[in-house]
Parts: structure tokens; sequence; C-alpha cells
């Protein structure tokens, strides 16, 4: 696929969509985060968010209120349960980082090292997230990002058969004391956190609400059990999806440049932190915008 090349009256830049070679995801080139986005281009970087998943902006030298005024052209922004990682006066962004001052953690040291769709817990789980790179490693630290429509499409058909109109629990809390094993800084979830991640069920297979595409919405990470199977049939089945919905063929893989801003879509893709060096310092700011009751 050649650059598409995206001019209109009223935009404020020349916007070039240019796919990365190989993959499904995009680079925006020729847009400029730090000012007002005109309409069409907003136009243009929400089709190419549909086309592609996920987009990468380079070189994005924008502040925290830059970050939260583009992400809120997409929708409501949703507030992370973990307060303690929220950005100082900014609780619409989580820090995710690796980093320890003071013997504090900054941010969410191991956020995304099981692969999942953001927010899949909450009854209106994410659209997309935005996340800025602010501080990288000189070794790791790439995001991988997987096709569920993809995904979908690859499955048997039985399995297809098998799964349609099938529901899930997803849950914020299914690996969190895992987790806090072995990452002893995560904290402990208040009462108040924890009633504010109860359980939901999902449907196994979505309906994307702007494009109508299906795609595999379960997850490693969030996703409990299917609802009204034994639980031996339904850790069987979870398992024989998460290995078709992360197979290397329907991945990107991210390599952080200084300033990217990488905006995916929860609806379409599920993704991974790879891990870096514990002794390298790493940090990101994610938003992430609300979406729809999934389908
Ligand atoms: C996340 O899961 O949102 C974080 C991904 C990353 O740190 O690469």
């Amino acid at each position: 696929m050649s650059p598409s090349v995206l001019e209109a009256p009223g935009a404020q830049t020349r916007v070039e969509i240019h796919p990365l070679p190989g993959s499904f995801a995009a680079e925006v080139v020729g847009l400029d985060l730090s000012r007002p986005l005109a309409d069409d281009d907003f136009r243009r970087i929400h089709r190419a968010h549909l086309d592609h998943h996920v987009l990468v902006f380079r070189d994005q030298r924008i502040t925290p209120e830059q970050q939260v005024a583009f992400s809120r052209r997409f929708g409501e922004l949703q507030i992370h349960v973990l307060h303690q990682f929220h950005l100082k006066g900014h609780p619409e962004i989580l820090i995710v980082s690796n980093i320890v001052e003071n013997g504090q953690p900054v941010g969410l040291g191991d956020a995304g090292h099981f692969w999942h769709s953001d927010l899949s817990y909450k009854e209106v789980p994410s659209l997309g997230s935005m996340l800025l790179a602010q501080e990288l490693p000189e070794e790791g630290g790439d995001t991988l990002f997987a096709d569920q429509h993809a995904a979908w499409i690859a499955l048997p058909p039985a399995l297809k058969q098998r799964v349609r109109g099938l529901r899930a629990e997803h849950s914020y809390l299914a690996r969190y004391e895992e987790l806090r094993e072995r990452s002893p800084w995560r904290p402990k979830l208040s009462d108040e956190q924890v009633a504010q991640v109860v359980p939901v069920v999902q449907p196994v297979v979505r309906t994307h609400p702007e494009t109508a595409r299906l795609g595999l919405f379960v997850s490693e990470h969030f996703t409990t059990r299917i609802v009204g199977l034994p639980d031996d049939e339904s850790r069987t089945l979870l398992a024989e999806l998460f290995a078709y919905g992360t197979r290397p063929e329907l991945q990107y893989r991210h390599h952080w440049q200084p300033h990217d801003m990488v905006f995916w879509d929860n609806r379409s893709v599920t993704h991974l932190a790879a891990g870096c060096p514990e002794h390298m310092r790493r940090r990101l700011h994610r938003t992430t915008i609300e979406g729809d009751r999934p389908y």
C-alpha cells in the first residue's frame, strides 16, 4: 500500500498515513499533536485508527494537558483504579513505569505483562489507549499488539461455531495477587478500589461498533472463565483461544523511539509489554478513552 496524502481546507497540517511494512499498524506523518486538531485531520486520524488499529506518531514533545486534549477528541477519558499511579494533577493519565524514587515506585511497573485489552474488566471497556514515551530503556521495552479480527478470521470453522454466542467473565483481580507476589510494590487494593472492579461478563466474540468487524475479545490477563461451561472445559477452551489470538503472524511489535505516541484500538487488538532489564528506566504516560458496551 502506498502512503495516502491527505490535505483538506482547514486542516492545520499535511497528514500522511504510512502503513508499517509487514504489519497492520501505520505511522502518521506530519501531525504535530501540540497543536489543536483541525476537524479534517481528526476525521482522517479516526479513519486510519479504524483501518490500522495501531497508529504511531513520532517525536511528539507534548505536555500532559496536550495529551489529554488530543485523547478527549475521541471520547470521555477513563480514570484507572490505581490512583496511586495517576500523574499528579492529571488523574486521566496513568504512569506506566518501572522507576523507583526514594523507595517508592513512580508508576505501574508491570502493566501489560499478560496479553489484554485495556479495561475489558469494566462494563464499558476502553475504545482505545494512547501511550506516550517519556523515558526509554536502551534495551527491550517493546510493546506487542495482536490483531483480534485476523484471529477471528483464522479460527477453524468448528471452533468459530463453538464460541460464537458464548460469554466470558473478565476480572481486574484475576491475576492481581499473582502479580503482587512478583512485584511487591504493587499496592494492596482498598475496599473502595475492589468495589470499582467487580467482575463483568463480555461476549467472547465482539462486534466492532464502528466497523462491524468481528474479533476475539478474551485475554490471558483478565478473562477468568466461560460462562456456563464446567471449569476444566472453560480452562481448555480459553487456553486454545489465547493461543490462537496471540500467534506471531497476528502481531505488530512496536520498538519505541524517543517521544513516540502510540494510539491503539482496544476493540481490535490485544497488547503485551515485552519487558526490559530491571535496572533500565522506562516511563510512559497512558490515557484511556471510554468505548461502548461490547456486543
Ligand atoms: C499497557 O498495558 O498499557 C502498557 C504497555 C507497555 O508498557 O508497553
